[in-house]
Formats: structure tokens, C-alpha cells, sequence
């Protein structure tokens, strides 16, 4: 079948079943096209927290999905590829994270939303990259603080909070690979643009940003200035909306440093990449994979998530 065939055959299962697609800016533009809602990870967690609809299917990596079952529990959840895992979920295994809080007695502990439900069951509050700063900023300035997993976001929060959380080693192997290198060749290309980069990229990077923030931030700053170019230093999944939004300006992205692809320009994450037309129709069509969890892990794990959610109105 060829993509706008797949496209009208999910919308009518999504209809005749009452499934809602919800979908992650860095998935494929044909599988963005087809969702009912697309967003970052904030706002793909509110719509699975307040949807009527009685199947979601979470078109992104796996801990998404485990986070839209944690919030609504009495609803079928699928995914199209469960090996749509996240280098970061991966880096934090939940059984050593717990080791690790059990050795800081003391410690409030911030998790990304990027972990898995064991991670987040030793968890005080979860955050995304939309409103971490403002979580962080809601302990009182002497309460010691674990951050987990992402070492770049910790960092940079770190700095912009004046705090010394106690971070956990890991990060994304999307961000990890821009360098200032590649950004400044960019920049010397189009000396106007602006530089708009995800706080997941190393602090080398952000200093070169002019922009800093969670996919919808850099979004909505694009609608909103007056300028005309941006350099983009995330997934390039997000380049189809910003430019869906903006269609007179112009969006650069940025070539990792190490490419495996020769003459690629692009910095693509394979997980998500995992989500394709065909894999999301016949996930409709058969309801499954389904994504289930343990109702005492599922409950652990929903504390901290809600947290986020009531600091995040
Ligand atoms: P957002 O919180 O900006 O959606 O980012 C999620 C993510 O996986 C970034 O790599
Ligand atoms: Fe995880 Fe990085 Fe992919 Fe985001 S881009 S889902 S952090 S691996």
C-alpha cells in the first residue's frame, strides 16, 4: 500500500475503534500526519492523562507508551515497535538507580521522563525538558538532589539553577553527537540564523545556542521570532513541523559529528525511526503489541509522574 493509503486505512481503524495516535516530533513526517496529536514528551504525557478515547497508541519510544499506561491504566495501550527503546531509559537500569538512591540517604531524587517505570518508582519527582528547571527550582535551595539519567540536562540545569545536584552518568546518542565544531560550520554558512539547541547536547554546545530548550519551546520560538533561519541541534524529526508552521522560513540541520550514513545532513534517533506507516497500521489493525505493567510498579510509578504533572498547570 503506498503512504496515503496507510493513512486513510489507520484513520478509519483509529476511528471504528476509538484509538487516539498520539506522536512524538521526531517520529517520521508520514506517521506525524496521521496522528491525532503530535507534541513533546510533556504534552504527550497530559493528553494520555485526560484522553476519552479506549485504545492509545503511543507513536514514539517505549517509556512514552509506559508512561501513557501509567496514567491511564484502564486503558488499551500500544506501540508499534516495542524495541523503540531510548539510549537514556537504557543507561539507567532500575535496579542499580535504586542501589545508587539507597547509597545517598538524604537526597530528593528528579528523574527524566526518559527512564523506565522502575527508575521512576524511586523517583520524587519526574520532569521533562520542558519543565525541569522549574521542578528543580521548586526544592528549597538547601535540599540535596539526585538528577537522573541525562548528565547533559543535569549539567545544565546545575548552571542555570545555581544547584549541585548529584548526577547520574548517562545521555542520548542523538545529542551526544553535535559538536561546536559542526555548529560553527553551520554558522559561518548562514551567519543570520539562529542556533536552537535541546538541553540534551553537551554544555560545549549550548554555549553556542541562542535558543535553549524542549522540543516545543524551539518550536514555538520559530512561530514566534521575527527572524527567518534557524540552526537546529536536535532530532531532525522536528524540522517537518517547524517547517509545516513556518513554511517562508528556513531550518538548517545540523550533521552529527560522526555520521554513520556518508552524505547524510541529518541527526535521526533509530529508535523512533523504529515507528513507521506500516508497523502503526498493523498495531491498530491487530491491537497489539500492547504495553502492560505490574499494578504495584504501575503505582509507584505514578506518583512522581502526577508530581510533575500538578507543578506543571
Ligand atoms: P522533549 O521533552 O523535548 O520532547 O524531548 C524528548 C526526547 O526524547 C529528547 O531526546
Ligand atoms: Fe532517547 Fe535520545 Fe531518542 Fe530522545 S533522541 S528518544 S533521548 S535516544
Amino acid at each position: 500500500m503506498c503512504h496515503t493509503d496507510l493513512q486513510k486505512e489507520i484513520r478509519h481503524l483509529a476511528e471504528a475503534k476509538r484509538a487516539v495516535i498520539l506522536a512524538h516530533y521526531y517520529t517520521e513526517a508520514a506517521v506525524q500526519d496521521v496522528a491525532d496529536f503530535v507534541g513533546d514528551s510533556l504534552a504527550l504525557a497530559q493528553q494520555a492523562a485526560t484522553t476519552d478515547a479506549d485504545i492509545i497508541v503511543m507513536c514514539g519510544v517505549h517509556f512514552m507508551a509506559e508512561t501513557c499506561k501509567i496514567l491511564s491504566p484502564s486503558k488499551k495501550v500500544l506501540i508499534p515497535d516495542p524495541a523503540a527503546t531510548c539510549s537514556l531509559a537504557e543507561s539507567c537500569p532500575g535496579d542499580a538507580f535504586a542501589e545508587f538512591v539507597r547509597q545517598h540517604p538524604g537526597h530528593k531524587v528528579i528523574s527524566y521522563v526518559n527512564t523506565s517505570a522502575a527508575t521512576k518508582a524511586v523517583t520524587d519527582v519526574v520532569v521533562t525538558s520542558s519543565n525541569a528547571r522549574q521542578v528543580v527550582d521548586s526544592f528549597p535551595a538547601d535540599q540535596p538532589l539526585i538528577f537522573a539519567p541525562d548528565r547533559n540536562l543535569g549539567s545544565y540545569l546545575n548552571s542555570v539553577t545555581g544547584r549541585n545536584m548529584l548526577l547520574w552518568d548517562g545521555a542520548c546518542h542523538v545529542h551526544e553527537r553535535f559538536s561546536p565544531a559542526k555548529i560553527l560550520e553551520q554558522k559561518a554558512l548562514h551567519p543570520q540564523a539562529k542556533v536552537l539547541a535541546h538541553p540534551e547536547c553537551k554544555a560545549a554546545v549550548l554555549r553556542l545556542a541562542d535558543v535553549i530548550g524542549s522540543t516545543a519551546r524551539l518550536l514555538n520560538y520559530t512561530v514566534e521570532s521575527d527572524e527567518d533561519e534557524f540552526i537546529v541541534v536536535t532530532e531532525s524529526g522536528i524540522l517537518h513541523e517547524m517547517q509545516q508552521r513556518s513554511p517562508q522560513k528556513t531550518f538548517i540541520p545540523v550533521p552529527p559529528e560522526v555520521s554513520e550514513m556518508p552524505g547524510c545532513s541529518c541527526n535521526e534517533c533509530n529508535y523512533m525511526r523504529l515507528v513507521t506507516l506500516e508497523k502503526l497500521f498493523r498495531c491498530l489493525r491487530d491491537e497489539s503489541p500492547e504495553v502492560t505493567l505490574p499494578e504495584e510498579l504501575r503505582k509507584r510509578a505514578e506518583q512522581p509522574i502526577r508530581a510533575m504533572l500538578r507543578l506543571s498547570k
